[in-house]
């Protein structure tokens, strides 16, 4: 009798943890989810402040592998955003097409990743034109490339133009994680950081490849224009080496032992950080956070951003 009663007591007890378990999991996650409510204000700035890339990198990238961007593909996560400036279709071999749609639909999956943690805002205005490249690129050599660089003129100058964009993320994101509170927004942070480490990556092995490669017309090699583009974002962070091309001193390569660098990192080969002010540095073409301008002529969106467009205002 006695012990026919306690394995029913045991086993309804079982039944009924099996039953708790799965939803008390799943009311935390739709609480975090959709209320927002464990997340503080802090890391929501954090959060947000990223779009500002994401939103970069999907159009840069749908553009390029389509010529179209999120108007036609996504329209709702544009929140209403201008249209931005000068994005077109890439002349791609069919390989990095293939590539860079991928990359596309990832950015696009990022961007929903962010606006189904925090609310976020519309898509900021953005300069995709040839011109907008090709003013960085005349500030990397330090002289005007005569024709002017065209991201779009053939795969090899659209990687180049790629190696402008998501590693900026990469180093934001790597910035941003110690300083986040909530788990979901770790968890999120985790997430993004790993797959636009992965698009760093691909980037670079393609280019790398290519390292001793002159790029047409301009009598340069792949690993000089990824080295000038490097220097020119170090120069613009005013936070030290974060950046590093394809080929480096033996010195700042890993272990400082050897000089191919296909991929970037610190003395430890860990990911360099950024704070959010020197991203905006970067990404304006400015070096100062509180002058917008580059890729983003009207400046970035988000509490961060805003607070230094106020404080020049
Ligand atoms: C996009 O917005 C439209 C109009 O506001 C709405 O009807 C539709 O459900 C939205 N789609 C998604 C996927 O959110
Ligand atoms: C967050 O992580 C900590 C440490 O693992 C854990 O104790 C806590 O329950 C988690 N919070 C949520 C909301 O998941
Ligand atoms: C950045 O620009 C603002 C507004 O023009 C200016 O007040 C500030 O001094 C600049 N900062 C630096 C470090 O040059």
């Amino acid at each position: 009798m006695t012990p026919s009663t306690s394995t029913t007591t045991a086993t309804v007890l079982a039944s009924l943890i099996l039953l708790l378990v799965p939803t008390s999991y799943s009311s935390s996650f739709i609480t975090e989810k959709f209320r927002h409510s464990p997340i503080p204000q802090s890391d929501i700035d954090l959060l947000e402040f990223p779009l500002n890339l994401e939103y970069l990198e999907a159009e840069f990238f749908l553009y390029g592998s389509s010529g179209q961007g999120l108007d036609k593909f996504a329209p709702n996560l544009t929140m209403g955003g201008p249209t931005p400036l000068g994005a077109r279709v890439a002349n791609l071999d069919p390989f990095t097409r293939d590539v860079i749609k991928q990359f596309a639909w990832q950015e696009v999956g990022h961007l929903r990743a962010i606006k189904n943690t925090v609310q976020g805002f519309p898509r900021p205005l953005l300069d995709l034109s040839p011109k907008s490249f090709a003013k960085t690129m005349d500030a990397a050599f330090g002289r005007s490339l005569s024709p002017p660089f065209d991201p779009y003129a053939s795969s090899l100058h659209f990687l180049i133009a790629s190696y402008v964009i998501p590693y900026v993320g990469l180093t934001g994101y790597v910035g941003a994680n110690p300083n986040l509170q909530a788990n979901a927004s770790k968890r999120l942070v985790a997430g993004l950081l790993a797959v636009e480490s992965g698009q760093d990556a691909v980037i670079r092995a393609l280019l790398y490849e290519h390292a001793m490669t002159k790029v047409d017309p301009y009598g340069m090699t792949v690993a000089e224009f990824t080295n000038r583009i490097s220097v020119l974002r170090n120069r613009l962070g005013h936070a030290g080496i974060k950046d590093e091309g394809l080929v480096v001193p033996k010195w700042l390569g890993a272990e400082g032992r050897i000089g191919g660098n296909v991929l970037a990192g610190d003395e430890f080969s860990l990911g360099y950080a950024r704070t959010p002010e020197e991203i905006l540095r970067v990404v304006y073409g400015s070096g100062n956070e509180s002058i917008p301008g580059g890729f983003y002529p009207k400046g970035a969106d988000g509490r961060i951003a805003k607070s230094h467009l106020q404080s020049a205002a």
